[in-house]
């Protein structure tokens, strides 16, 4: 349906062409429209390695239905609940330009939506094209509420590369044969690290190498000379991953809805909460052979992990009619060991931004306020007449930002803030610094504790950020994949061990640094971001690992109201849920 009424009426919009004479804006006007989607968060049974589960779904889908738009358009998604958990939707990577009661996580920017009750997500996507995903920002509900955002350019614009033949969503999940709800619940009242999946997915579909799952294994079907698109999305909840396709190359061409310059690789990493498009080029001829693609973790901590590989067949088209590909020689890829961080951060500094005249890299050059936060794990005390489980007796697991544990409120932060009602929701006195100096990746400190809170960053509208976040070794060092809502950040440098503030900013790229929403702190390292924040509201940014989300790997930016009508936050849509 197209928004005419959203367009400025003819008399003055011919007044706006003629005093500017920008008539080439009139396409762009006149092709954005808004796409409606529903979405009913509904119960779906679905078997998987022999096990049956009542999930969650959109739709009774799984994985959940495409969204697909324009850059440009509006989206409005109207989103009903028909079970009994309380849900919230994530767009994860849309920048929601001030249009931050759409972002949905939840006691962040929204209460949930509670049984039987709806809400109407309704956002523009400006400034972005390629994959993003959307999936559920409520405990850990995302483990079955995710699908792909598809973003295509512009009417009458082209890709910054070949037109594809076809294009291809490949969403990564993690299946768990019990309720991951149970999952998460027990972790966290024990304080013990969460029991681990039991496969992870391509397209839903565990693959052949698992028990009982041989019949459920996707199939890229592709014929000869052509090139095709894939967008890679990881949406598993816990698991960063490596993913290759045997005897085959791809080019990268994209990441998180940004274009990056292309580079070729036969071997890629792609964290919880990224997606990355990639082009691949099939083989001239038929190859008388079917190709698996595999995706396994890459995993740096100490605890538990699913260490199980999934797989899914390329499979050749044959020219002529006869398609017994059952006969056919299998190749397998090889992909790096699992705890590849060297892989890793060779893999990570190729990505550029593609910063062409069109495309140009919009990196901050001077900083307004710098922050320098440690990201990790650490413990709370057992409490009082419990017996816990966590690292070290009496003892829980826990994660925290510069030592502070997210404690989420009982009502949404953003409703507070807007309504002037932040007093006993949250607080402004977030840490600039690490409260306490130590070697963040030598040996840690004795004392372990983190303190628990519910604090906020208030940045003034437009202030250019930079943000070096340092891993540190408490309970090991470990990857973070850390996303930031409503904002893409440049990824100015990365290095391990300890950041140097007085050396390692003469490396910092400030031409062409990657632009993303998630990039990954190194094992044992740190990674120096920019951003302008330009965008007024309340912002998550979080681990994208969700147990250590649930451990408290989280905080808030708060970003206050520009001068300009459009700089500022708008009141709440009216079917806003209520706690
Ligand atoms: Cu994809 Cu806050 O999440």
């Amino acid at each position: 349906m197209a928004t005419s009424q959203q367009l400025p009426s003819f008399p003055s919009m011919a007044v706006l062409l003629f005093s500017f004479g920008i008539v080439s804006l009139m396409p762009d006007f006149a092709a954005a429209i808004t796409r409606h989607y529903t979405f009913n968060i509904m119960y779906h049974n679905v078997t998987r390695l022999c096990h049956t589960r009542t999930i969650l779904s959109v739709n009774g889908q799984f994985p959940g239905p495409r969204l697909v738009a324009r850059e440009g358009d509006r989206v409005i998604v109207k989103v009903t609940n028909q079970v009994s958990n309380n849900v919230t939707i994530h767009w994860h990577g849309v920048r929601q330009l001030t249009s931050g009661w759409a972002d949905g996580p939840a006691y962040i920017t929204q209460c949930p939506i509670q049984t039987g009750q709806s809400y109407k997500y309704n956002f523009t996507i400006t400034g972005q094209r390629g994959t993003l995903l959307w999936h559920a920002h409520i405990s850990w509900l995302r483990s079955s509420l995710y699908g792909p955002i598809i973003i295509l350019p512009k009417r009458n614009e082209s890709y910054p590369f070949e037109k594809p033949h076809k294009e291809i969503p490949i969403i990564f999940g993690e299946w768990f044969n019990v309720d991951p709800e149970a999952v998460i619940k027990q972790a966290l009242q024990t304080g013990a690290g969460p029991n681990v999946s039991d496969a992870y997915t391509i397209n839903g579909l565990p693959g052949p190498l698992y028990n009982c799952s041989s019949k459920d294994t996707y199939r890229l079907k592709v014929k000869p000379g052509k090139t095709y698109l894939l967008r890679l999305i990881n949406a598993a909840l816990n698991d960063e991953l490596f993913f290759s396709i045997a005897n085959h190359t791809v080019t990268v061409v994209e990441a998180d809805a940004v274009y990056v310059k292309p580079f070729d690789t036969d071997k890629l990493l792609i964290t919880p909460g990224q997606t990355t498009n990639v082009l691949l080029r099939t083989k001239p001829y038929f190859p008388n052979a079917t190709f698996f693609m595999e995706a396994r973790p890459y995993f740096t901590g100490i605890g538990a992990f699913d260490n199980s590989t999934t797989a899914a067949f390329l499979q050749y088209k044959h020219s002529s009619n006869h398609s017994s590909s059952t006969e056919l020689p299998l190749f397998r890829p090889s992909l790096p060991p699992i705890n590849a961080t060297g892989f890793v951060a060779n893999f990570t500094s190729k990505f550029r931004s593609l910063n062409s005249v069109k495309y140009p890299a919009n990196v901050p050059q001077t900083v307004d306020r710098k922050f320098y936060f440690t990201v990790g794990l650490g413990t709370n005390p057992c409490p009082k007449n419990t017996t816990c489980q966590g690292p070290t007796n009496g003892t829980k697991f826990a994660a925290s930002v510069n030592n502070v544990s997210f404690v989420l409120p009982a009502t949404a932060i953003l409703q507070a803030y807007f309504f002037g009602q932040n007093n006993g929701v949250y607080t402004t006195d977030f840490p600039v610094n690490p409260p306490v100096t130590f070697n963040y990746t030598g040996t840690p400190p004795n004392n372990t504790n983190v303190s628990n809170g519910t604090r906020a960053v208030v940045l003034g509208f437009n202030t250019s950020v930079e943000l070096v976040m340092q891993d540190t070794s408490i309970l090991g060092a470990e990857s973070h994949p850390l996303h930031l809502h409503g904002f893409n950040f440049f990824v100015v440098g990365q290095g391990f061990g300890n950041y140097d503030p007085n050396n390692d900013p003469k490396n910092f790229n400030l031409v062409d640094p990657v632009e993303r929403n998630t990039a990954g702190v190194p094992a044992g390292g740190w990674i120096a971001l920019r951003f302008f924040a330009d965008n007024p509201g309340v912002w998550f940014m979080h681990c994208h690992l969700d147990v250590h989300t649930s451990w408290g790997l989280r905080m808030a930016w708060l970003v206050l109201d520009g001068p300009q009508p459009n700089q500022k936050l708008p009141p709440p849509p009216s079917d806003l849920p209520m706690c």
